[in-house]
């Protein structure tokens, strides 16, 4: 049986990834390693939780010592690395924990595969990434897989710090990796702090809609079932040493991205049109906001047969509808502390 250990399995898209694998794949035993940070939850996973081919460890990727025991102890085959920091606005807040989380846990991640892994055994260590590490666009252009690295939050500058140890890993030891660099995910599971789950909850509940500068960014969204589809992929055919860029070939300029969910909102929530677009509220921009991102997600169709396979107006429906079904997983991560802290921050816009 194939060992596969699955980090951040708890958080958006690491729970779509471990919820496909563990079903998809009978034969792989699946652990999923998560600290349960703010981000975490165990009820993204609650459908799979008594599978015979999951298990589920509480454990911080920053300690290093416990990670070497832990790859000492299961001797995984493959790694497949989700865990991180994931906001920008919180790595703005505070950077340090987005150092020691996504470029201190990687890192101590390699350190232990390094540990572990024989020349010639089948061994793979997948690290999932972000477009982020591009920069930012202009009004025309695509990032590719060659494009350069210009990182602008502390997020980004960590992301592709990590980015450059996983490959400073195979070209240094020899280590089999590969990474996949990805757009803006949306769907189901996602904690309300991003725009699209944020703005859904605020709207249901008659709160302000923050809008950053003038709302022209632009993002290019990916359903995150596409996403995880991709790298179930990416895992499986993807070459050694190789990086693919996954994306929704979906731009959207953030105004127009909000006027969509507010009349979505409307209509499922027996509003009156226009309703939701009264809570828009202009605030200050996000510092070093980049402008545009695009991905150009050729390669990973021409040689791995990926594309997304859903079309947006079905996806950001579906997504909707998602949210509103599940308030109560809605209301118990919002829970504690986390509402005090968004009101905190939006206060100080
Ligand atoms: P998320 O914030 O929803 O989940 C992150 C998970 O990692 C949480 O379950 C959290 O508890 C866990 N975690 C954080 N620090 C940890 C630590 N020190 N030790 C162990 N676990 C820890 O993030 P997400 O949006 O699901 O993103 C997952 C990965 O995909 C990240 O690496 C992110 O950079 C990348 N990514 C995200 C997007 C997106 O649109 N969300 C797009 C491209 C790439
Ligand atoms: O591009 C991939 C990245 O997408 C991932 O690597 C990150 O983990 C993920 O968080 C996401 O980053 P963004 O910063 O693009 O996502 P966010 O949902 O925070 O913001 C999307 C856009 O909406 C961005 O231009 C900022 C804007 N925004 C966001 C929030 C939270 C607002 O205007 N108001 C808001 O309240």
């Amino acid at each position: 049986m194939k060992s596969i250990l699955i980090t951040g399995g708890a958080g958006f898209i690491g729970s779509h990834v471990v919820r496909l694998f563990v079903n998809k794949y009978p034969e792989y035993k699946i652990t999923n390693l998560d600290k349960l940070t703010y981000a975490g939850n165990l009820a993204n996973l609650q459908d799979v939780e008594n599978m015979s081919n999951y298990e589920f460890v509480k454990g911080d990727i920053v300690d290093g010592d416990f990670i070497l025991k832990l790859f000492n102890e299961r001797k995984f085959d493959a790694v497949i690395h989700l865990a991180a920091e994931s906001h920008v606005d919180r790595s703005i807040a505070n950077p340090t924990e987005f150092v020691l989380a996504n470029v201190v846990g990687t890192v101590n991640l390699l350190n232990a595969a390094k540990h572990i892994w024989r020349e010639n055994d089948d061994n793979l260590f997948y690290h999932i990434s972000t477009d982020e590490v591009y920069g930012s666009l202009g009004e025309d252009g695509m990032f590719t897989e060659e494009t350069r690295y210009d990182p602008h939050s502390p997020y980004s500058a960590s992301k592709a710090s990590s980015d450059h140890f996983v490959r400073a890993y195979h070209d240094t030891f020899g280590l089999p990796v590969v990474i996949s660099n990805c757009s803006n995910n949306y769907g189901s599971y996602q904690f309300p702090e991003k725009l699209i789950p944020l703005f859904i909850n605020n709207i249901k509940n008659n709160r302000p809609l923050p809008v950053y500068g003038k709302g022209e960014n632009i993002r290019d969204w990916l359903w995150v079932e596409d996403h995880a589809a991709a790298i179930d992929v990416v895992f499986h055919k993807g070459k050694v040493g190789d990086t693919y860029n996954i994306g929704g070939f979906n731009e959207w300029k953030n105004i127009d991205l909000i006027r969509v969910i507010c009349r979505v909102m409307d209509k499922k929530l027996d509003r009156t049109n226009g309703e939701s677009e009264k809570l828009i509220t202009f605030v200050k921009d996000r510092a070093g906001h980049d402008l545009r991102y695009a991905i150009d997600a050729t390669k990973i169709k021409n040689e791995l047969g990926w594309e997304p396979s859903l079309q947006f107006e079905e996806g950001i429906e579906k997504t909707i509808g998602w949210y509103l079904e599940n308030t109560g997983w809605l209301e118990s991560v919002t829970s504690g502390d986390y509402q005090k802290y968004y009101d905190d921050q939006y206060r100080r816009r």
